[in-house]
This record gives C-alpha cells, structure tokens and sequence, in this order.
C-alpha cells in the first residue's frame, strides 16, 4: 500500500537521553527511519507554500507543486 505524508520538518528532532546524543528523523526521507540518515539535507532548500514529492529509492525531489499564490 502506498502512502503520502506531509512533513514539513528539515532536520531531525535530538533526543539526549545519556551522555550520547540521538537523532530521531522529523523529515520522513531517512533510510534508516526512526533514526536520521542525513536524507534530509535536499529538504533545506524547499521553499514555503510548496509541497515536494521525492524519489523513494534516491530520495531526490521529483515534483514541486506551488501553492502559494
Ligand atoms: S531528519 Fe530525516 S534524515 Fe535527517
């Protein structure tokens, strides 16, 4: 079953539960959910009022749909 989640995140959420910090994904691209891969690094050039659509294998955007306007 496919499915569509809107995040908006462009970075991960840091947990510090000891002395050793862990990155828990926000973005929803990582390969290694739930902990941050680095994926989300084409995130941080999304523009506001834009929905992006990314690859599932290659997690490069595929599609940008402008909203604002
Ligand atoms: S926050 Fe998702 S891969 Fe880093």
């Amino acid at each position: 079953m496919a499915r569509l989640v809107k995040l908006e995140a462009t970075g991960p959420v840091k947990v510090d539960p000891s002395d050793k910090p862990v990155f828990v994904c926000a973005c929803g691209l990582s390969k290694k959910f739930p902990f941050c891969d680095g994926s989300h690094k084409p995130t941080r050039s999304e523009e506001p009022g834009c929905v992006y659509r990314y690859s599932g294998e290659s997690n490069e955007q595929v599609e940008k749909v402008d909203h604002a306007g």
